[in-house]
């Protein structure tokens, strides 16, 4: 069925998101548009029941205050603005509105429904989806992250066997992360998977490479050739599934807004791209994402799983990566999220795994005099992950843990807690 859309028209606000958010959470779905949209533009993207015209600090672009276009005050369209002068209609307010007043711009003035749900989203997206795909067949890179997870069910929901996943294991991933994606999509979904394993491939590559942002360049570029290679070897494929969520979109930049960051799944991909983009989950934020994954069905560790970079435990296994202190990452990363589990700061904690650094220091074990590597604990809690605190483990937990690594990896003799907020560290290490 198709929902009723409240359009926010971005006319330099810093607060967009905070009221898509807040119509979202009264159930009415809602989206963000640049302020220069055309009648033509508004119309298009149908059911719209009301406009926000969202000013804000970001106003004044190139020495001039940015405007709607006038055509927008013809549609007959009920309208309210927020910090924008220029509006010629009635109500003007100067931040966000409070929630009552938003209620009743959105139920009374523009009549709008209450029927952005889950379950309508993903019948509206499973229509579109078929709609635009045909019997045409569709490729995505199925990492096991809550993005691309969430966009295969939906695609396996929507087209079945049409829909080819493939799942590269570079060697750089948790313990198990790659089994339970071949467990979850190929035994449980019965997706057409394929499992690549070039973790031998991505090893070889970053023998001896030491500098961060070098590592970070080899595993992205030998990625996007292998998933090429076995892509190469697939027939008819016409679309791209990509798990481009509401954030990416907007943290690329908008007209008016400051660009964030640049984002892969945005500004990143090749120039000789020839594929079409499928792209469901596009407007949803990450909460909502998570909802979504639920309601197709998916493990609840796999749609909650905490934030994991693409270069994976490459990036923590600092410097030149070595196997010895690979596996030390990867053993003590699986330890320190069960013994977090069972002390419940899986779901507290926003942030939480391990790094080995390229040093020894002298220890004893069986007393006998070793030289071994160390692990280091992290553990942070932050909104955006652009600033971060670090959460305060309890001694008795971070005993525990201790213990267990220090009795249960090999080559380690060490344990340390890493104190540092962000900034001035960064969440990672690399
Ligand atoms: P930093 O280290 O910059 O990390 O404070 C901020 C957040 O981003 C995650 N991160 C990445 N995520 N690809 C990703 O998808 C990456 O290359 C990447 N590098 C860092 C990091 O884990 C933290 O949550």
């Amino acid at each position: 069925m198709k929902q009723d859309l409240i359009v926010i028209l971005d006319l330099g606000s810093t607060q967009n998101t905070v009221v898509a958010r807040e119509i979202r959470e009264f159930g009415v779905y809602s989206e963000i548009h640049p302020h220069d949209i055309t009648a033509d533009g508004l119309k298009a993207l149908e059911n719209v029941k009301g406009i926000i015209l969202n000013g804000g600090e970001n106003r004044i672009v190139d020495g001039a205050a940015v405007q709607i276009l006038p055509e927008l005050y013809d549609l007959g369209c009920p309208m309210i603005a927020i910090d924008y002068p220029q509006s010629q209609c009635a109500v003007n307010y100067d931040q966000i509105p409070d929630r009552e007043t938003l209620k009743r711009f959105i139920f009374e003035d523009c009549k709008a429904q209450a029927n952005w749900n889950m379950k309508n989203f993903i019948e509206d997206q499973v229509e579109r989806i078929r709609h635009q795909v045909g019997d045409k067949k569709v490729l995505l890179a199925l990492s096991g992250g809550v993005d691309s997870s969430v966009v295969a069910a939906m695609l396996i929901k929507a087209i079945g066997q049409q829909l080819t996943c493939v799942h590269v294991n570079h060697g750089l991933m948790r313990k198990n992360e790659s089994e339970s994606v071949v467990k979850v999509f190929r035994d449980e979904l019965h997706a057409n998977l394929i499992y690549v394993d070039a973790s031998e491939r991505f090893l070889g590559k970053l023998e001896n490479v030491a500098d961060p942002e070098q590592k970070r360049k080899i595993i992205g570029s030998e990625f996007i050739r292998v998933f090429e290679e076995e892509a190469g070897k697939l027939e008819g494929i016409d679309f791209l599934g990509q798990g481009t969520i509401y954030p990416d979109i907007i943290e690329s930049g908008t007209k008016t807004a400051k660009m964030v960051k640049s984002h892969h799944n945005v500004g990143g991909l090749p120039e000789d791209l020839t594929f079409e983009l499928v792209e469901p989950l596009k407007q949803l934020f990450k909460d909502e994402v998570r909802a979504c994954g639920v309601e197709l069905g998916l493990p609840h560790d796999m749609v909650y799983r905490q934030p994991f970079p693409g270069p994976g435990l490459g990036v923590r296994c600092l410097g030149a990566i070595t196997r010895d202190r690979l596996e030390a990452v990867r053993e003590s990363d699986a330890i320190l999220r069960e013994e977090f589990a069972k002390a419940g700061l899986d779901k507290k904690v926003w942030q939480y795994f391990t790094v080995v650094p390229n040093f020894k220091s002298v220890g004893m074990k069986n007393n006998a005099r070793v030289f071994e590597y160390m692990v280091i604990i992290r553990a942070i809690n932050t909104i955006d992950a652009m600033t971060a605190s670090i959460e305060h483990v309890d001694w008795e937990v971070l005993d525990k843990i201790t213990g267990r690594i220090l009795a249960e990896v090999e080559n380690v003799n060490r344990v340390c807690f890493d104190m540092s907020p962000k900034p001035p560290a960064t969440i990672e290490f690399e």
